[in-house]
């Protein structure tokens, strides 16, 4: 059997063993948004380190567990905590989980995640929901041997962040009174935040907001054939855009101070969308 399906297998059977639990909505929370997964209706959790083979992450302020539970009467999959690619795995570890929640049953992803402003409208605080992203500054999570028990070797990209799905979240938004960017993310390896001139290119490239996660997370999801979503919590500008030095620090205040705004909105949408 193929290295990575065997591993993804092994990890899956593990976690059988432990909840018996089908989600429909896969969630994976980003840096200070974590805590959304204690307001749930928490029906199990499991930590990384009980899963045989599982990725570990390591970066503070990440919590490593599934979350099991409902938002309202939908039931969902929360990855507390995610694995990157800088942290040193292969992108078949860093998807993983990813590929685990669809395995799972899910048929639907959302992710969030912390973001630099790239779009100099923008501003700290602001969220943006992903219409589309550029993952060509990181390896394809889908290199190597295909799993042709998950998806084609060739999957198309074209709708990558569900069209269905991006109109609801507008509509919610609307609703709740939360005002929300549009635009594409650029995922890049880090773990050093960018260089002026790496931002300089991100913006000619047409992107919006700048991030270490998330678009081999969709990746992986659309092969599986899940519909997939994502909103970016813009924490900071982007190096360069103001003379501001970046910093983690500043990353957390930003998503803790909206982080009540941002919960509102993503258990409003799990059972809408
Ligand atoms: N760059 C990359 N990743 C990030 C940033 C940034 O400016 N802010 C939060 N995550």
């Amino acid at each position: 059997m193929n290295p990575v399906y065997e591993k993804l297998n092994k990890c899956f059977h593990s976690l059988k063993e432990k909840v018996d639990f089908q989600p429909e909505v896969a969630l994976i929370l980003g840096s200070g948004l974590g805590d959304f997964a204690e307001e749930i209706n928490i029906v199990t959790t499991v930590d990384y380190h009980e899963i045989e083979g599982f990725p570990i992450s390591t970066v503070k302020g990440h919590k490593g567990r599934f979350v099991f539970g409902y938002v309202e009467n939908t039931p969902v999959v929360i990855m507390q905590g995610r694995v990157h690619y800088y942290e040193g795995y292969p992108m078949s570890d860093v998807v993983l989980p990813t590929r685990l929640m669809g395995m799972l049953g899910a048929k639907k992803l959302f992710l969030t995640n912390a973001a630099g402003g790239v779009n100099t409208d923008y501003k700290p605080g602001d969220f943006m929901m992903i219409t589309d992203h550029i993952a060509t500054g990181v390896p394809s999570p889908l290199i190597g041997e295909n799993l042709e028990e998950l998806g084609t070797r060739f999957p198309d990209m074209s709708d990558i962040y569900s069209p269905r799905i991006q109109d609801i979240i507008k509509e919610s938004g609307k609703r709740l009174g939360i005002e929300l960017r549009e635009g594409i993310y650029i995922q890049l390896t880090g773990p050093a935040y960018e260089t002026p001139a790496e931002i300089r290119m991100c913006r000619i490239l047409g992107g919006d907001a700048v991030g270490m996660s998330t678009a081999c997370e969709a990746t992986a999801a659309r092969h599986m054939g899940m519909e997939v979503c994502g909103i970016s919590c813009i924490t900071n500008m982007a190096a360069g855009v103001s003379k501001e030095k970046l910093n983690h620090k500043e990353v957390q205040e930003t998503a803790d101070r909206v982080s009540k705004e941002f919960k509102a909105l993503v258990s409003y949408l799990i059972p809408r969308i």
